[in-house]
């Protein structure tokens, strides 16, 4: 069976946004259950302004009670280069360094403009080379900007081809704000699929307008074959007005999976971890697929 990968981010982009904040023994306890299930990638945390992101605070914790995990790929979120240095000190293993189809969301995220952000990257990939640290790059509101509007597939084109010369090793589209359509999806990930290749690309979609799974379904026909996804459909910019959970892990891998693609994970343990996910903030919505899995699974 063809495999694909799936990226948890919801102890990152789902936690980040929750009113509760967890410990990060909490969050380690959530990661666990993630990988108990069968999950292999997980971002882990952030290494962010504490006073911006007060739920990523003690992402080096997080990392530390991680640290004899060693069959999974932890990634970090660094919003600028001191967080790529908080990130190496913790020992983080690979990061995630996140650049901007919009000006709006660059300031409102980071207080940066586009250019800064994108040096700042820059200098994260050089670093993160030299440092032996893996190193992937996120184009953040990939299709559209709540601040800004529409985001020209040109732009990100040219980002995704400059960071990949750089030698990210992934490219994550990230529709920060779940205001993509399939047809742009499918237009978008087909042209650099063609231009290069399959390999170094991932998806990131938010499930705000319940077009998350067609929006999977619309890459992976591009040939997409690694998702970002959130248990329990957590997730959430605190900087992006109107961003709602990411597309929820448990309905990416039943769908998948009925498709006929390996995910390598066990549906039953991911319930269980959503479960988990839900206790632990008392918000995580559970995917849109809950109630049938539940019946299904019992
Ligand atoms: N992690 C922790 N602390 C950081 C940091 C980081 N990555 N970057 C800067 N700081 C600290 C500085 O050392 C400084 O500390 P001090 O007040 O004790 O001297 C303080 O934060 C202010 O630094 P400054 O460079 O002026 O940052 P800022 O206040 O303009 O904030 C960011 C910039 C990038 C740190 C902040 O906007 C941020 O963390 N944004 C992340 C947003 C996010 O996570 N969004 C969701 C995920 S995409
Ligand atoms: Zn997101």
């Amino acid at each position: 069976m063809p495999g694909i990968t799936i990226n948890d981010v919801g102890p990152r982009d789902g936690l980040q946004n929750q009113q509760k904040i967890l410990s990060p023994d909490e969050r380690v306890q959530l990661i666990r259950a993630l990988l108990a299930a069968g999950l292999r990638h997980v971002e882990a945390g952030s290494f962010v302004s504490p006073k911006a992101v007060p739920a990523m605070a003690g992402a080096d914790r997080v990392l530390a009670g991680l640290k004899n995990e060693f069959a999974a790929v932890f990634t970090v979120l660094v919003p600028n280069f001191r967080g790529y240095e908080l990130a190496r000190e913790a020992g983080a293993k690979r990061v995630n360094a996140v650049v901007y189809g919009s000006e709006g969301m660059a300031q409102a995220n980071v207080g940066m403009s586009r250019q800064q952000a994108d040096e700042a990257a820059s200098l994260i990939a050089d670093q993160a080379g030299q440092d032996g640290i893996g190193v992937m790059v996120t184009i953040a509101v990939a299709f559209e900007c709540p601040f800004d509007g529409p985001v020209s597939s040109g732009l990100v084109e040219k980002s995704a081809r400059r960071f990949l010369e750089l030698g990210a090793e992934e490219i994550s589209i990230a529709d920060t704000i779940g205001a993509a359509h399939p047809g742009q999806v499918r237009a978008l990930t087909a042209s650099l699929v063609e231009r290069h290749g399959v390999d170094r690309f991932s998806c990131h979609f938010h499930d705000t307008r319940a077009m998350g799974l067609a929006n999977v379904f619309a890459a992976l026909e591009s040939g997409i074959r690694k998702f970002d996804a959130a248990i329990g459909g957590l997730g959430g910019c605190p900087f992006a007005p109107g961003a709602s959970g990411n597309v929820a892990t448990e309905d990416v891998v039943m769908m998948l999976e009925q498709m006929g693609f390996d995910t390598g994970i066990d549906l039953r343990g991911l319930m269980r971890a959503s479960a988990l996910a839900r206790d632990l903030t008392g918000t995580a919505p559970g995917g849109r697929a809950r109630p049938w899995l539940e019946r299904h699974l019992a």
